[in-house]
């Protein structure tokens, strides 16, 4: 077999390698156009668990990085003038050019041969290769020369970095935060040899231009950082090696494999320098090639098993490093936070850490942080103990002079069982086990404000005076054998009216026994969908009068708070979305346009709510769909309502259009209750995929809500709050004298299973490198 390979950097070197194990008698050749020894770039940085699968992959090269490597556990945040510590993280760094001659000299005792200085510009010199891989770097000539086939999507970033590196020596991962007179700057920087560490500097691009290093050359820019981080760098240098600054580019290919050429690390696919995993997923690839061409009968068979068998591997990191990149950019979001909140979001920028894994790994910290919250709490004028505070969760929260006992919040859910828009026994049962099960706030389900308002016929309503009558009895309920506040939402289907309940078709069109619908403009939902009828002015009137009259219904029913419902697709969200709104009046064109008759109802429902009593809107963050509406978009939708009088903002994301791309995982759409919250200065509730009182810590305590609320979550688990109350020891939280036998035996236990719990994790966790490395070389205590 005849392997031809573009580029001698980590993917290229290790794929080389395990090939060459896997197949002695192949003829592998590496091509690279730098000289052997070239040393661009600093250090790279692996986690323990990617030098466990270095290990398994050639013990060899595994002893020989891991024999030069520095080792750390902290992670070191610097943010005026504090500095937070987390250990735990088993992270080692080693320098670019020793890992690239390790690489090299492993190749080269197994009989792979390397060509330096050679600069390949024409694949067709390999035609008799069985096998070519192009792993030529995050500028692909190769890649680019075929654009057409392996379709890559480059994303520019926005913000401004440059790699340096120092004589500084650091112990930990450490990232300083600095604000200067032209804005924030940040440093990402970690030792990876003695006396040398690597320096990542970063910034906004409007801040790069007011510090004046547009046109400054290598030298002078060093300098200029040099100045900003010199408080830190004690003397130390700056050093540079083509360090210019560059947009850091977000590379994602749609296919890896062009018969039997095959893309591998930056060239397919690049993560973001803030999780330092360009190389991990470089050798990872190798790995997964490697692997590949093991398993699969043929080499077609093997590339295709590496392209589907590892994308989802790729993405997920990509995902991460998107996350994280998006953190790094809108710092200025959290400026003014607290230090020590502002290093818990730094901490679990991308999701992978969370509250109870840093309680775990770093008490102290959380502590901190945990004061913190509660102390804000204490600053909002609830009398709170913020010595020793419950978790953020069950930390009180006020909208007017509506107090909620903790934040877990039951979403609204349609529960399509209402009989001609009468709530029945089943919503009392419902509504009223999730109030004594703990939660801070029910919302109910979307009420629609009259009968063609509905979105199926099973949809409760509050149009007139059985169903006002109804939800009296609700609301009772909850008030007289609960904490729980209740929240009415009141909403229009508009194009998604007149379809099935949920179990026979979610938003497919009656078969019969249907009603006209009307939205923003004549577009159906689905193709084969009712098309609705543009509302006119007059139409309009009717909704916000509809809508007036539910909410003085609302008021009679003694609901505590009023929900305002544009997300989703429905009517007055079908007005906010380009998508959906193609008018030509007052009401379509700018956003501004669109929010229009929106934000009349909602002032018309302000006038007629009591002042006193809360309001929050729910919005549709984005449309995951091109030309739709975006997180930006989403911040001056919530500035708007929140001129209106908004008391919170309850942010969702999608169901505008049939052909929407989310992108769902674990509290996917945190991100934009982040954004709004943190941009539009407005209270917020986050939602979605949100499925453990652990990331609702993590939320609450980072500055992404206010409020957090779980739909499906609840669905089958009525008890969650109290659970979860019971897991963190929240003593005060609210218990039905009914019920408190069994509340004392729940908390009586979740002591002792908590202990078990985190020992079993404790004993677990493998020793990271670094602490082992520190045991081996512990003086041995005298006898
Ligand atoms: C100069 C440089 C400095 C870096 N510094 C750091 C750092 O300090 N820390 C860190 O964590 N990451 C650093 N990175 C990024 C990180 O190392 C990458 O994510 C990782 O190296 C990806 O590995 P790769 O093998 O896919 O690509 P690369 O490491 O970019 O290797 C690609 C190789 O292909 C060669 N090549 C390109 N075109 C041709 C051609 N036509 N013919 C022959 N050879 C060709 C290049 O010279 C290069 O050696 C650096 C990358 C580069 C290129
Ligand atoms: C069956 C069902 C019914 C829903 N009904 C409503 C509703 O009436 N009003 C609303 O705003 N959202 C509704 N949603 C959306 C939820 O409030 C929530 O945003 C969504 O389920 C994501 O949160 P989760 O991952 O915690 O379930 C509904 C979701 C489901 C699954």
């Amino acid at each position: 077999m005849k392997v031809a390979i573009i580029g001698g950097g980590p993917a290229g070197l290790y794929a080389a390698i395990l090939l060459k194990k896997q197949r002695p008698g192949a003829d592998i050749t590496v091509y690279e156009r730098n000289r052997a020894d070239d040393t661009f770039g600093f250090g790279v940085v692996f986690s323990d668990a990617t030098l466990d699968n270095f290990e398994k992959h050639d013990p060899p090269s595994y002893r020989r990085i891991t024999q030069e490597f520095a080792y750390w556990d902290d992670i070191a945040v610097h943010f005026r003038g504090t500095v937070h510590r987390v250990g735990g993280n088993g992270f080692c760094g080693c320098s670019r050019s020793k890992l690239l001659l390790i690489l090299q000299e492993r190749a080269r005792e197994l009989g792979v041969v390397l060509h330096f200085e050679v600069d390949i510009d024409d694949e067709s010199r390999f035609v008799d290769a069985d096998l070519v891989l192009i792993a030529d770097g995050i500028n692909s000539r190769f890649r680019e020369k075929h654009v057409d086939h392996f379709q890559p999507e480059v994303d520019l970033r926005s913000n401004k970095f440059a790699w340096m590196g120092s004589t500084k020596p650091l112990d930990a991962f450490t990232f300083i935060f600095q604000e200067t007179e032209w804005g924030p700057f940040i440093a990402h920087a970690y030792q990876y040899e003695a006396g040398h560490s690597t320096w990542i500097f970063e910034t906004d691009p409007e801040t790069f231009e007011r510090a004046g290093l547009t046109g400054l050359d290598e030298t002078q820019s060093a300098a200029r950082m040099a100045e900003i981080f010199g408080w830190f760098l004690d003397g130390h240098k700056l050093l540079t090696n083509r360090s210019m600054w560059r947009n850091f580019p977000m590379i994602r290919s749609k296919r890896w494999v062009k018969g039997n050429m095959v893309l591998l690390g930056d060239a397919k696919a690049s993560a973001h320098f803030s999780i330092g995993s360009g190389t991990k997923l470089a050798m990872e690839d190798a790995i997964a090639l490697a692997q590949a061409m093991q398993n699969a009968p043929s080499t077609d068979a093997a590339l295709d098993l590496y392209e589907h068998g590892r994308r989802e591997e790729v993405e997920k990191t990509q995902h991460a490093a998107d996350v994280s990149l998006v953190w790094f950019e809108h710092v200025d979001r959290f400026w003014d936070f607290d230090p020590v909140q502002f290093a818990f979001g730094v901490m679990t920028r991308s999701k992978a850490i969370t509250y109870d894994n840093l309680r775990l790994r770093a008490p102290d910290f959380v502590a901190e942080v945990e004061k913190s919250f509660a102390k804000q709490v204490r600053d909002n004028g609830f009398d709170v103990d913020t010595e020793k505070p419950v978790v953020p969760l069950f930390q009180p929260f006020r909208l007017r002079e509506m107090e909620v006992a903790n934040r877990a919040v039951m979403s609204p859910m349609c529960m399509y069982s209402a009989r001609e828009g009468v709530p029945t026994d089943f919503h009392l049962v419902h509504y009223g086990s999730r109030a004594i099960g703990g939660a801070g706030l029910i919302f109910t389900e979307m009420t629609c404000v009259s009968r063609d308002a509905r979105i199926t016929p099973g949809c409760a309503g509050l149009w007139n005076d059985e169903q006002e009558a109804a939800w009296r009895r609700i609301v009772d309920f909850v008030h007289g054998n609960s904490a729980a506040k209740i929240c009415l939402q009141l909403g229009h289907a508009g194009r998604k009216g007149a379809t099935k309940l949920m179990w026979d078709g979610i938003d497919r069109p009656l078969d019969e026994g249907g009603w006209d619908v009307v939205s923003a403009s004549p577009l159906p939902y689905f193709p084969d969908s009712q098309v609705p009828r543009e509302i006119d002015r007059a139409g309009m009137n009717a909704v916000r009068d509809s809508f007036v009259a539910a909410a003085e219904r609302g008021e009679r029913c003694g609901f505590d708070m009023l929900e305002l419902h544009c997300a989703h697709g429905y009517l007055l969200a079908s007005f906010i979305s380009p998508l959906t709104n193609t008018r030509t009046d007052a009401y379509g064109g700018s956003l501004e346009n669109r929010l229009r008759f929106p934000l009349e109802i909602f002032e018309a429902l302000r006038l007629a709510w009591p002042s006193h009593k809360p309001m929050s809107v729910r919005i549709s963050a984005t449309d995951w769909a091109d030309g739709g509406i975006t997180g930006d978009d989403a911040v001056t939708i919530a500035r708007a309502f929140a001129d209106a009088g908004v008391d919170l903002v309850d942010v969702s994301t999608g169901q505008t259009v049939r052909d929407a791309q989310p992108i769902y995982g674990r509290m996917f759409q945190t991100p934009f209750s982040d954004q709004v919250r943190n941009e539009a200065r407005v209270a917020t509730m986050c939602v979605g995929n949100i499925t453990t009182a652990d990331q609702a810590n993590t939320i609450l305590a980072a500055g992404r809500a206010d409020l957090v609320a779980l739909g499906r979550p609840h669905l089958i688990d009525p008890f969650f709050t109290m659970k979860a109350a019971a897991w963190y020891g929240a003593k005060d939280a609210f218990c039905p004298p009914q019920y408190l036998p069994g509340m004392d035996q729940i908390f009586r236990n979740s002591v002792r299973d908590r202990q078990d719990l985190e020992e079993l994790r404790i004993k677990a966790k493998p020793k990271t490198r670094a602490e082992l490395k520190a045991e081996a070389t512990k003086p041995l205590a005298a006898e």
